[in-house]
């Protein structure tokens, strides 16, 4: 909902406010953002910034307003020139390196529902019973420059998006430097910032820092949204208010957030300025990329609940849109580079037999690519490997009754490639000097709709061929030496955002011409997992570790932005290729199962014992799909804020079933007792509680066997292997009864952990990085 009442604003969502109005002068300020308050019960009076005096060094807007100090007030924009230093919204050179700019309401409308804009940015989508636009225009009081902000409230997920855009109505170019998405200024009253940060292997580890004052910036300037610092963060204060950001946006971002001398924070996000510029010819227009905002009491927690709410409903679009994601078989760690046909189809006849809906060929099936060393931009198959080609292997896929799903990684050329003899000049390079390299590889220019025309017919082609029905697109390097030889790019400084709009355009007739084809989106693992991206993928790669223990980092990261339907989980072999540390196959299943659930080890080579592991952690999958991809999701204890006890739950709207996944990093000698303590129940239910049952390899206790074995078994021997290829045992039995409440209140008292004194049925074997799904089901 959104109304304007004398001079403010009211934007409402279900359970918030957002509150701005004109000031004397025409400019905006803003108000309140937090839980609803009627409109009834709103004074501007109230909560509008007091100024009867001047302020020590502030610079006033003018003689007329001696008493109005832009620097203090906060602001929905923010410029350069007229007295506010803070770091600011919109910034325009404009003729002999002029940058003043004073942007005053002219004019605003709200229309039902939202519209579309021209920018051929992704963007968010809604009708016109779950959002209302407010679109306002400011003119810049001394030249013909048009600022229009646009604001859209999803009341269903309590969410607002934000948006900005430039008209230059004058006869001359000028160069746009920065232009924010959304600008957020605040009270100061002890907030945190949370940010995602990382690199390849592990991505989005989250961290947590009070404000002080100064700048904070959060970043990416290597041309994705990146595994560095993702464009998701959060604000948090010890009230347990959270407020949330992120960018619609898959190139480099930045976030800013300042604390002013006044104690006033300011938060920013939107397209970096570094290595931008954007030449704006006359009656020209520029669109920036969309930005979403949510507030929640509820903490974190409730921040993230908001936005899953808001990507399962107003990004993630058409045949994929709340469908239950299937389960993948993918042959990456498997093989590698080096794979025949027939390895290919043993592999996923076992995947078809533990239960595997779909099978998926990685790098490595085209050109004479059998390192990362050739062939990317020749999208014809080797027959040397593939000697039925795609389209005889994708037959005896669908055969098997699986879905068939192809690796690409178009935006990128090999030096050896047929594509690199015929077109040297579409790889991104300065001309006369030696481009920097990534992976052996070099980026296309996207920007050329040449490249982009050829990258779909290649593209279209083979996967006609190949009949897919899944497609992993990667991208496995980030950018350098940006020059383009398009002529339309007089401005260097346009290379990156070019480079982003030129591939959402491909992505865009691509997923428009194979709509029931199911896409994950991959960047050396989750090196571009943002919402630009999820427009066009329904889901994403994670990381490519996939270790249980850094997976409870990556995975609880990634979750505060993104709902678990959107993260690719796959149970790996041990040791961990990324790691090489040792975990048990159903700690590994027990954390990818919160996520979108794959396989990627050579499952030709396991034994009868962890096929069935196998076997059976799939149907569970399967018989709680829904609840682990769509449920609603909380962190109880969280691996990023320290715990040894990590404790997430996911629940049925209903809150008739959860999933609550307790998993140790580290085995604690001689230990205490655990509590299963569940806030999200309903607290007037009754429930039943139990684990999943998992095996416990006999290998787990080393030599310790020994003490219930007739014969002598030594650790890590012939005969403690072949004894575990036929021999495991039962995971602990517990059962409850209990009230809501008592789940919500007191928890559960768990079996003992073992502690080095003895081992029965009913002890709870979890060791290091070991842990258990509990089923907590209502009984009616
Ligand atoms: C990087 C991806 O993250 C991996 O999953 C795999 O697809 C490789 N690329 C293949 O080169």
């Amino acid at each position: 909902m959104i109304s304007k009442k004398d001079q403010l604003f009211n934007l409402s969502t279900n359970n918030t406010t957002y509150l701005f109005a004109i000031t004397e002068t025409g400019h905006l300020e803003h108000l309140y953002y937090g839980k609803k308050i009627s409109s009834e019960g709103i004074s501007h009076a109230a909560l509008a910034e007091k100024r009867s005096l001047s302020i020590g060094t502030g610079t006033a807007y003018s003689s007329d307003n001696p008493t109005l100090f832009l620097g203090n007030l906060c602001l929905e924009y923010s410029s350069m020139g007229k007295g506010d230093c803070r770091e600011s919204f919109v910034d325009i050179e404009y003729g002999r390196g002029m940058q003043t700019l004073d942007f005053v309401v002219k004019s605003f409308r709200i229309i039902p529902g939202k519209p579309r804009t021209f920018s051929g940015l992704p963007e968010s989508y809604g009708d016109k019973s779950t959002c209302t636009t407010l679109e306002i225009t400011l003119k810049e009081s001394g030249l013909p420059i048009r600022l229009v902000l646009t604001y859209t409230t999803f009341e269903d997920s309590d969410v607002i998006t934000r948006r900005s855009a430039i008209y230059n109505d004058s006869d001359r170019t000028i160069t746009i430097r920065n232009l924010a998405s959304l600008q957020l200024d605040l009270d100061g009253d002890g907030w945190n910032l949370v940010t995602f940060d990382g690199a390849w292997a592990r991505e989005r580890y989250m961290h947590e820092r009070p404000l002080s004052p100064g700048i904070i910036i959060n970043d990416s300037k290597t041309g994705v949204s990146s595994a560095e610092h993702n464009p998701c963060i959060f604000l948090t204060n010890e009230d347990g208010e959270c407020i949330g950001t992120n960018l619609i946006y898959s190139g480099n971002h930045r976030e800013v957030v300042e604390t002013s001398p006044y104690g006033k924070i300011r938060l920013l996000t939107g397209i970096n300025p570094s290595q931008f510029s954007w030449d704006l010819g006359p009656q020209d227009r520029f669109q920036s990329p969309e930005a979403i905002l949510t507030f929640s009491p509820k903490a974190l927690n409730g921040a993230s609940q908001n936005f899953h709410h808001f990507v399962n409903n107003h990004i993630i679009r058409g045949e994929w849109k709340f469908r239950e994601r299937p389960v993948l078989v993918n042959n990456w760690e498997a093989t590698y580079f080096n794979f025949t046909e027939d390895k290919l189809i043993s592999l996923a006849r076992e995947a078809s037999s533990l239960g595997a809906e779909l099978f998926v060929l990685d790098d490595g099936w085209f050109g004479i690519r059998n390192d990362d060393t050739t062939s990317l931009g020749d999208w014809t198959v080797n027959p040397k490997k593939l000697p039925s080609g795609l389209g005889g292997l994708a037959l005896e896929i669908h055969r098997m009754g699986m879905m068939f799903g192809l690796w690409v990684e178009p935006e990128m050329v090999s030096i050896e490639s047929q594509l690199y003899k015929k077109h040297p000049d579409w790889m991104v390079a300065i001309p006369g000097r030696k481009p920097s390299v990534g992976r052996n590889q070099y980026l296309l220019d996207l920007t050329r709709s040449e490249v982009r025309d050829y990258l779909f017919k290649m593209l279209s082609d083979t996967w006609h061929l190949a009949d897919v029905n899944y497609i992993k697109w990667d991208m496995n390097r980030t950018f350098s030496d940006l020059y383009s030889s398009n002529k339309e790019i007089k401005n260097h400084g346009e290379f990156l955002h070019r480079y982003v709009l030129g591939l959402y355009e491909l992505l865009s007739r691509l997923t428009t011409a194979f709509p029931n084809v199911l896409f994950e989106s991959c960047a050396s693992g989750g090196n571009r997992f943002d919402l630009g991206m999820l427009c066009f993928m329904p889901q994403t790669w994670t990381s490519d570790n996939t270790d249980a223990l850094c997976r409870l980092y990556i995975q609880e990261g990634t979750s505060c932005g993104y709902p678990l339907s959107t993260m690719g989980s796959h149970v790996s072999t041990s040791p961990n290729h990324q790691t090489l540390r040792k975990t048990d196959l159903e700690a590994r299943f027990n954390v990818a199962s919160f996520g979108v659930l794959g396989y990627e080890l050579d499952l030709t080579k396991l034994n009868r014992q962890q096929k069935e592991a196998i076997r059976s952690q799939i149907s569970f999958y399967k018989a709680n799909r829904s609840l682990l991809q769509y449920g609603t999701f909380t962190r109880v204890k969280w691996a990023n804020r320290g715990a040894n006890h990590v404790v997430w739950a996911v629940a049925s709207g209903d809150r008739s079933t959860l999933l609550v996944l307790f998993a140790q990093k580290l085995n604690q000698s001689n230990p205490g007792s655990d509590r299963l303590k569940i806030e999200a129940v309903d607290l007037n239910a009754t429930y039943e509680v139990f684990p999943r049952q998992q095996k416990i390899d006999i290998r787990t206790f080393g030599d310790l066997v020994n003490r219930i074995s007739p014969l002598a078994i030594a650790e890590g021997g012939l005969a403690q292997d072949t004894l575990s290829k036929a021999l495991s045992f039962d995971s602990e039995v517990e059962h409850y009864r209990v009230s809501g409440e008592l789940l919500a209140n007191a928890g559960i008292k768990l079996n003992q952990q073992f502690g080095g004194t003895g081992y029965d049925g009913e002890t709870r074997v979890l060791g290091d990085f070991g842990s258990r799904i509990y089923i907590c089901k209502k009984i009616d």
